[in-house]
């Protein structure tokens, strides 16, 4: 197996694909109140170009899969797509990012199909805030959809907190108490500043130090306990059955230096970097008939625009205005 390594020497052995822009949700910090003009169906990759992408990294080293969206559960005929992938050999992990609202349905296909582990994104856990955030009344069926989670046994199940000043800074704690007592890992991430939120959210930051230092003044000091190699740090408080994470997608850059992830836009690019517009079309060749070398050859490239880490901010400081046009529902986070 020759391992894909970029010009930095970190090998890839995480892809994040975003199967849809689409979303159920309207997020204040991710689209706009009418949502936006959605990608028209024939120029979202196939299924089978997603496969085509896949049978040619995971022999090279990619071990762990992520599927996103937007809104991934609102893709039909997803438990097949993941019965699929699981049948690829060499992975290790396939895991899922989701607002929630449609495991309850679909939670029992997906782990039929072969599902690892799933992601929940929850802001706040009152439910007129909730309704505010999402644009949507559909706190209940979150919540639901988080206790499906836990009943079908998808481990560990992580709920993805963005932190927003002035609109969840009071509900660290509460959301922090979690873990005490449930097996969940509560991440907090910093807002970053694509998309929706570029005009603002240099205001509304909670940087990763404040969240630590709110959740220890409270609950003592909090004690590492896993190394990842992507953006989270990971701690429990003592005698919790749970985790808690805490993602300086802003304020912290160590984590670039070890980064070893891409990802598959839901429109078949390859983007190397979150908060970098550089990305290879992957799509156009493939459906203009290009051989799995070539393809590989491609990957190979996007590959190796990789940059050393993110110029998004200096220390603490945040520069809005150059990150990626994008907006995180092609992306996948
Ligand atoms: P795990 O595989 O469980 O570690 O998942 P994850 O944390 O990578 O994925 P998830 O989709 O739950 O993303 C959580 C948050 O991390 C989102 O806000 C992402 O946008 C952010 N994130 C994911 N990958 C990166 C990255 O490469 N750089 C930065 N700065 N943030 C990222
Ligand atoms: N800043 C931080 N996190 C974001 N997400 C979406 N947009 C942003 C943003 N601007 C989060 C979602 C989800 C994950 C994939 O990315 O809430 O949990
Ligand atoms: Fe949908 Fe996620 Fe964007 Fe919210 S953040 S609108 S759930 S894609």
């Amino acid at each position: 197996m020759t391992p894909l390594i970029d010009t930095h020497k970190r090998q890839i052995r995480y892809m994040r694909i975003s199967i849809t822009d689409r979303c159920n949700f309207r997020c204040r910090y991710c689209m706009p109140s009418g949502g936006i003009e959605w990608l028209p169906h024939e120029e979202i990759m196939r299924y089978e170009e997603y496969l085509r992408i896949l049978k040619i990294s995971i022999p090279r080293g990619v071990e762990k899969v992520r599927i996103t969206g937007g809104e991934p559960l609102v893709r039909k005929g997803l438990a097949e797509f993941i019965e699929a992938v699981k049948g690829i050999d060499g992975l290790k992990e396939l895991s899922l990012t989701t607002n929630g609202f449609l495991l309850p349905l679909h939670a029992a296909d997906l782990k039929r199909a072969g599902l690892d582990r799933v992601n929940i994104s929850l802001d706040t856990l009152d439910r007129d805030k909730f309704s505010y955030i999402t644009r949507v009344n559909a706190f209940d069926q979150v919540m639901e959809g988080i206790m499906t989670a836990l009943e079908y046994e998808f481990s560990p199940v992580k709920i993805n907190v963005v932190a927003i000043r002035g609109f969840n800074d009071d509900e660290i704690n509460a959301f922090a108490a979690l873990t005490v007592n449930s097996p969940v890992e509560v991440r907090f991430i910093e807002l970053m500043p694509m998309g929706c939120a570029s005009r603002y959210a240099d205001r509304e930051i909670i940087s990763s130090n404040e969240i630590m230092r709110i959740i220890e003044d409270r609950h003592g000091t909090m004690i590492p306990v896993e190394y990842t190699q992507g953006p989270a740090r990971v701690f429990r408080i003592e005698g919790s059955r749970g985790k808690i994470g805490i993602i300086g997608a802003m304020s912290e850059h160590s984590f670039c230096s070890t980064c070893n992830r891409i990802r598959i836009t839901a429109e078949g690019s390859l983007r190397p970097c979150l908060f970098c517009d550089d990305h290879i079309d992957l799509l156009t060749p493939m459906r203009q008939g290009i051989s799995e070398a070539e393809l590989e050859k491609l990957i190979e490239e996007g590959v190796m625009l990789k940059q050393r880490s993110h110029g998004m901010c200096i220390g603490q400081h945040i520069i809005p205005n150059q990150g990626c046009s994008a907006l995180m529902n092609t992306i996948g986070g």
